[in-house]
């Protein structure tokens, strides 16, 4: 069953634009609109994360000059859990703060308990919102499956030669 796609108040992010530091471009974070799903996926499938569940109403995104550079998604599982996921930020726009902008917009829309399943390495980056690692028996039935999914994908990389990425659920509240 897919997850229940989540409303979003445009309104309430389309305020968030703000300039950057030191930077001419501005960086407007605002919900994801259908036009943007190509661009979602785009982003999404060229850094071999997970490709199941990409409607654009579940994303926030970020755009520079009209285009998509950056987007993160709030997956509402079957079991009423929810999940951080898909971030990413287009590689010509990383190291000035857009990733840390969409998952504080996100985690402001959404108050109570939001797990991550992460790349271990990446684990230390979720630490400022509070999100701290938690073993698979202790996460929602929907995110141990999506965990399980990625472990089998990563078995799929060895088998291909590719190093695959050691994952780990991180929960917050
Ligand atoms: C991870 C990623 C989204 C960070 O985007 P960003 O806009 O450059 O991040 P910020 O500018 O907010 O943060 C800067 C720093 O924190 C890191 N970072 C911040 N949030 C992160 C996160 N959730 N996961 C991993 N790294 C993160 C960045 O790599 C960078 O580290 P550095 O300064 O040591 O190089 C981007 O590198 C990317 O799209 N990577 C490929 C996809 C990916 O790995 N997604 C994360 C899946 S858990």
């Amino acid at each position: 069953m897919l997850p229940t796609l989540l409303p979003y108040r445009s309104a309430e992010i389309h305020s968030l634009k703000t300039p950057h530091s030191g930077d001419a471009a501005f960086v407007l974070i605002r919900a994801a609109v259908a036009l943007d799903q190509a661009a979602i996926t785009r982003l999404v499938q060229g850094e071999r994360l997970n490709p199941n569940g990409l409607a654009w109403q579940n994303f926030i995104v970020a755009v520079v000059g009209g285009a998509v550079v950056g987007a993160v998604q709030m997956r509402q599982h079957d079991d009423d859990s929810l999940e951080l996921g898909s971030l990413v930020v287009h590689r010509e726009h990383r190291r000035r703060g857009i990733a840390g902008r969409l998952i504080t917009v996100l985690l402001n829309l959404h108050a109570g308990q939001v797990h991550v399943i992460t790349h271990r390495k990446n684990a230390v980056h979720y630490r400022r919102w509070s999100f701290r690692p938690i073993a698979l028996g202790l996460a929602a039935h929907a995110v141990q499956r999506n965990y399980c999914l990625g472990q089998l994908a990563a078995l799929i990389s060895l088998v291909r030669g590719r190093w695959p990425r050691r994952l780990m659920i991180l929960r917050r509240g």
